[in-house]
Parts: C-alpha cells; structure tokens; sequence
C-alpha cells in the first residue's frame, strides 16, 4: 500500500517483512492473545444492533467476535492499514458469512468514515501507531454518536511485558541492539504512560477516560520449543532477526530455549501481559 502523510512510515513498516506475522500467523496470535480479546469484548459490552469501528483490526479477529455479538442488525467496520492482513479479514469474513462485518485497507487517521454513525470504538492493539496521535483520536471521534463508548487495549510499559522484552534482553550479547522510539513515537509501548493516554484522548475531545490495569496470563507455548518458535516468529526477537545469518539465528534459538525452559510450568510457558483497558466517552 503506497500512502503519503504523518503515517506513511507507518503504513511502510506495517506492510512490510518486520510484521507480516500478524497475517501469516494469526492463529497462534490469536490464541495467545485470546484472553485480551475476551477483556475487550465483556468491557465493550457490543450490543445487537450496533454500529462497531474496529482500529487496527490486523486479520479480522476482533472484527469477528464484534460482529457476531452486534448480529445481522449491526455493522462492524474493521480498518487496518497492512493490505495482507486485511485480505486475511476479508476471507474471514466471508468464510463465517457475517455480512454485516467489513474489513477496510486505509489508514484509520485519515480515512473519510461518515460522521455520528458509530455507537462503540474498539480495538486491540491498533491505537499506538499514529504519528499524531490527537489528531488522529479527534478524527476517529468525528466518525461516533456523541456519548460513544471507546474501549482499546494496549500495552502498559516494555519492563512489565517480559514475555517480550525479557526474551530480547536475554540475547542482547547475541543480536544488534534495536533502537526504542522515544515517549512520543509510534511503537509497541506508546501508550504506556497513563498521563500520555489521557492527554491525547482528551485532547481529541473524549470524555470520561480511564485506565484500568490488567495483568494478563498468556501461553506462549506448551513448552520451551513452542515458545522459542513463538518467538522467533513475532516479536521483539524476530525483528531483529530479520535477515541475521543462520548461525546467529540458531544461537539465539538456543538461548531462548534455556530462558523459556526457565520459565515453564505445567501450563506451558505462562507469562503475564501487562495491559491497559482504556475507556471513555465520544
Ligand atoms: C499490533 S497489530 C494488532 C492487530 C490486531 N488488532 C490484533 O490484535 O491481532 C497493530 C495493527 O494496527 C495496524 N495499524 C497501524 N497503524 C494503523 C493506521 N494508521 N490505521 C489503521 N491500522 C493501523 C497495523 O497494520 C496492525 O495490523
């Protein structure tokens, strides 16, 4: 997807190599993060009839659970800007046969969405990306019913999600260290600091926002294997693995494997996710 505008490094970075894993591996995504979307959905509380805009909805998931809950009379519309995720949703869509679910390709901050039409803002970890981010929460609140509910999950900050960023610091003798974007950049943990979440949102115009902390148990594996392939795959290790040399990848996934060896139990490998449920009005 070619994009001019503040996202457009963005769009480039979410249809290109580092991320492809959020289409081609939804499955086991989904499963892991299952728990989060379940948190979503029960403070959401989508109602039959209603009008959802699902931000950053990747490969459909949250879409879908969305729309099964608004029913034929609803309508969900999912908007992601990766054109392989959304090729993804829309196959999902259509296989489940929710015609009133929609999976669009466009950059939510600036699509031209209807004003006053939608009832509910949900999303699970599509918000943190905007490279203006008031900007972009005041357009998407032009896109609501006034009193709207918004419901997003996101990340609290890097050192209370070890489950990735543990692993990574575990390598760093074996992988170039990555560069972290500053307080105020697009990224992972770009919604981390309360305060920051609260300013934007306000200053977009919501009302009634609040953070609430959730430590979330995610699987990330059955065993040790599991969550090392895991993590070769999506995260903070496999970016930077991106085109390392084999040896280098085969010691790093030997030393993932003592770090999630560490860690298993009889679960599997258990780690929390430490995630704001952020909530306010239109
Ligand atoms: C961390 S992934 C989460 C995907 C999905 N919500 C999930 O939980 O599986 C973030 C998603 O936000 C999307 N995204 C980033 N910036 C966006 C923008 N400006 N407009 C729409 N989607 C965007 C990415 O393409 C990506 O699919």
């Amino acid at each position: 997807m070619t994009q001019e505008g503040p996202n457009a490094a963005q769009a480039a970075y979410w249809n290109g190599p580092a991320t492809r894993a959020w289409a081609r591996e939804h499955e086991r995504i989904d499963a892991r993060f299952a728990p989060i979307l379940d948190l979503l959905l029960a403070r959401a509380a989508p109602r039959p009839g209603e009008h959802v805009l699902d931000i950053g909805c990747g490969s459909g998931t949250s879409t879908i659970a969305l729309a099964e809950r608004v029913g034929l009379g609803g309508r969900v519309l999912g908007v992601d800007i990766a054109a392989e995720s959304v090729e993804v949703a829309r196959r999902r869509i259509a296989a489940a046969g929710l015609v009133q679910a929609e999976a669009l390709l466009a950059d939510a901050a600036a699509h031209p969405f209807p004003p006053g039409g939608f009832d509910l803002l949900a999303s699970r970890f599509g918000v943190m990306f905007f490279e203006e981010p008031v900007a972009a929460f005041a357009h998407l609140r032009a896109a609501l019913r006034p009193g709207a509910r918004l419901v997003l999950a996101a990340f609290r900050a890097a050192a209370e999600n070890a489950w990735t960023t543990g692993a990574a610091a575990a390598m760093r003798d074996l992988i170039p260290p990555q560069p972290s974007p500053g307080p105020e950049e697009p990224g992972q943990f770009a919604f981390a600091d309360p305060a920051r979440v609260e300013r934007i949102l306000h200053g977009a115009g919501f009302a009634e926002v609040a953070l609430a902390p959730e430590d979330v148990p995610i699987r990330l594996g059955a065993d040790a294997a599991e969550a090392t392939d895991f993590a070769m795959t999506l995260g903070q290790v496999s970016r930077a693995l991106q085109g390392a040399p084999v040896e280098m990848r085969e010691a790093v996934r030997h030393r993932l494997l003592a770090f999630y060896r560490a860690m298993e139990g009889p679960g599997g490998v258990v780690m929390p996710a430490a995630i704001w449920l952020v909530t306010a009005r239109g």
